[in-house]
Order: C-alpha cells, then structure tokens, then sequence
C-alpha cells in the first residue's frame, strides 16, 4: 500500500506514470494573468513558453464572451448560427484570395487531418512530404509525419525531406541560392519517389517557420520555391500555422514572414485562447470537394461558443494593437539575444521570427554540437529565477521563447537580466 500522498505521486496513480512534466522541480500553478503565472506560493512567474493563451492568461474578454455565450445558447454544427458563419468570414477574410472557406474542428492534430483528406482528394493521391524533424499531431493520420523517416516501409505514403537550414546545412561551402537549390533537390527527388510510388504525390506540409524543427535560418527564397514546385507536380501546398499563426511573428501568418502562399493553412493552439479550436482553411472548392465526400461533424466544433471565444481573441489582438508590439519586443529581445552571443562559448546562434526566439545551445562554436543538456540545465535556472522557458528543436537543444502575444517589453528586459544572470551562474 502507498503512503505517498503528493501530487506528483497522486498524478502518476490518478493519470498513469510516464505523462511527462516540465521543470527537475515541478511547478504547481494555481493561477495566470496576461504573461505571468503564479504558483501555490503566489511566487509570480513570467511566462515565455505559451503561445495558446495568446492574449493573455485569465483575459478578460474571451473569459466573459465564453461565460455569455455558455449562457445563451451553445449547440452542435448542424443548425442555422449566425456567429458560427461571420467567424468563418473573418478568418477566410484574413488570407490572400485564394482562402475562401473553412472547416472547424477541435484540435490541431484533426485539422491536419482534415488539411491531408482536402489535399488527397482534391489530387487523387495520397503522397504527403513533410521535413525530417517536424511534429504535425499524434493521430494515426498525422504521426508518420512526425520526425519521419522510420524504418523504411512503415509510411508508404510519407516521404521526409531535411528541413532547410543554415546552421547546419546539408552541404558545405554553398552559397545562399545553392544552399536552396540543394534542399529543393531533395524535395524534387522526394516528389520523383511519390508519384513512381502507388501513392502518387498529394501535398508538402510545412510549418510556415519550422518551429519545431528550431526556427532555422531558411535559404532565401526557399519557401515561394517550394510552392511552385509543388503547384508545377500537380500537388497542394500546406501550411501549418498552428504555432506560426495569430500573430506569433509579428505578421499575422507565418507564410507572410517566410514568402509563400500555401492552399490549404491550418491553425489552432492560439484560435480560443485555451478553449480547443482549430481551423483548415482553403478554397470554396476544395472545401466543397473535402465536405461531399467525407461528410464531415465533429460534435464540439463549429459550434456558437468557438465562434464567440474566436472573435473574442481576435478583437483582443486588433484593438490592443498586438501585432506592432509582438514586432517590436520581439525584434529588440532577438537583437539582444544576439549581442550576447560572445559571453559565453556554448551560445550558438539566436534565431526567430517575432515573439518566437530560440537560443541554440551547443557544446562550442567550432563544432556547433547540439548540447540537449546544457539546455535542459538552462532553462531550470531561468525556471528558479521566475522566467519559464522550454527546449525544442532538431536537436532538442534550443531554448524556446514563445510568450503569450502581451509579454511587454519591461518582460523581456526583466528576461534578459535572468538571462545573463544564468550565463554567469552556469559559467562561459
Ligand atoms: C506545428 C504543429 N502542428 C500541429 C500540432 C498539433 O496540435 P494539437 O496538439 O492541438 O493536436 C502541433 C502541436 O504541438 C504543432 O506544434
């Protein structure tokens, strides 16, 4: 019999051992506001790490347009709403001409699939080419893409391409527009092995920054290439903006940073702040074609409380202006990142777009060797000193700073005080 009675041993016996926590000292937290949380102490935290609660923890708005419409009326997809089709309107609205309708669900992971149904039965194929360090969802549909390639044969129909980078490219000694033409050749031969296959080639599905593969340096032009090569194959280019959407890099897509236009974008985390709503947004046809022959429902989405809370954080970020704030903090925070690069021999490279910046931590800089734990040892420091960070990346070895969208700049010159302290404290 156990007589273990903390938390943590309840949370293994309640939930199963092995869900993972961040932090060697868990935090326990009992409450949030704007870019701070605060934990059984009332010891404050400024939070870098969540981007979901994008306007803020506890907002106001989205807390009282959920309450109101809780209250009012909330029911599944399959009745007349009004909210449900203006919400619809405004996201189409917010994308090129080529974005027209939108199909709600709950997750990311369900609008990545709903994104590779569209794509695969608007071409016929099923073919998807992802980057060999990504993360896309957890579903059976989505999973092959994750830092593919497996053992051969697994996922016939998934094919991974090295993720562009500058950092560490895949060939020394290029210049910029080679270094491009050696990923893009990857992606042509990635095409050529689909469409031999019985697969066919369906779509490429990025993350419009590569998040999670690290933020990289991405060759100039690498991204508009890709879509052309992709339309020229006959396939469908996807983006995924679920932690590059909403503002996170200053421009409100992600695509608009790195130069492409995508057919079909997916979002999420950010959409509710908190309440699950994702979208996949594409043309009126290949929606149309997506809904005859799926018949798509998905009980909790589409429905008059998403619309509500959406339209709530989109307000949020049009009147508080949040897009200008995200371009400014997030650009002096970078630049600064970047002038103490000389302070210590294990900081690599400060990269990112916005209020998205990631440090890489490496074992010196001749080498470049990615040091997962030097990260992991960094990030409890600034956790101990009240700034909560994580590590992400190829190599899992960069330091993620990804705040709520209303971090301030008092925030990230508080950050940067923790920072060096940190530097000191684990030595150069
Ligand atoms: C880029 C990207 N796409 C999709 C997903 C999946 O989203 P969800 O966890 O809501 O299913 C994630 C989740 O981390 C993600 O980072």
């Amino acid at each position: 019999v156990t007589t273990d009675n903390s938390l943590t041993a309840r949370r293994d016996r309640a939930l199963g051992a092995g869900m993972p926590l961040f932090y060697r000292e868990p935090l326990h937290l009992v409450r949030g506001e704007g870019a701070y949380l605060f934990d059984t102490d009332a010891r404050r935290y400024v939070d870098l790490y969540n981007n979901v609660p994008c306007v803020g923890h506890g907002n106001a708005r989205v807390a009282e347009a959920m309450s109101r419409q809780q209250s009012t009326l909330n029911v599944h997809s399959r009745y007349l709403h009004e909210g449900i089709v203006e919400f619809a309107e405004r996201l189409a609205g917010m994308h090129g001409d080529q974005i027209e309708s939108v199909v709600f669900a709950c997750s990311g992971t369900e609008a990545i699939e709903v994104a590779l149904q569209m794509a695969r039965t608007a071409t016929g194929n099923r073919g998807i080419i992802g980057t060999n360090a990504t993360y896309h969802g957890n579903s059976n549909d989505v999973i092959g893409l994750t830092r593919a390639p497996h053992q051969p044969g697994t996922y016939p129909e998934i094919r991974s391409i090295p993720f562009p980078e500058r950092l560490r490219p895949i060939a020394c000694g290029l210049s910029d527009p080679e270094l491009a033409d050696a990923y893009l050749a990857e992606l042509r031969s990635s095409i050529d092995s689909l469409k031999t296959s019985e697969a066919g080639f369906a779509a490429v599905i990025f993350c419009s920054i590569l998040a999670n593969e690290g933020l990289p340096d991405v060759p100039e032009g690498f991204m508009a290439r890709t879509a052309e090569i992709v339309h020229n194959a006959g396939g469908l280019m996807i983006a995924d903006e679920v932690q590059a959407g909403y503002g996170r890099t200053g421009q409100f897509w992600g695509y608009d940073v790195t130069g492409f236009q995508p057919d079909i974008v997916v979002t999420g985390k950010p959409m509710g702040n908190g309440l699950p709503l994702s979208a996949t947004a594409a043309s009126r046809d290949l929606v149309e074609r997506f809904r005859a022959t799926s018949g798509y429902f998905n009980t909790f989405a589409s429905s008059p409380l998403q619309a509500a809370v959406g339209m709530a954080v989109l307000d949020e970020i049009e009147d508080r202006g949040l897009l200008a704030s995200v371009t400014e903090i997030g650009a002096n925070l970078k630049a600064d990142l970047a002038k103490r690069l000389g302070n210590a021999s294990w900081l690599g490279d400060v990269r990112g777009h916005g209020l998205f910046v990631g440090v890489e931590i490496v074992s010196d800089k001749d080498s470049l060797a990615p040091d997962k734990r030097r990260a992991i040892d960094i990030i409890n420091h600034l956790k101990d000193l009240g700034f909560l960070t994580s590590n992400a990346g190829a190599h899992n070895n960069v330091v993620k700073i990804r705040p709520p969208l209303v971090f301030s700049s008092q925030d990230a010159t508080d950050f940067l005080v923790a920072f060096d302290q940190t530097v000191a404290d684990i030595g150069s």
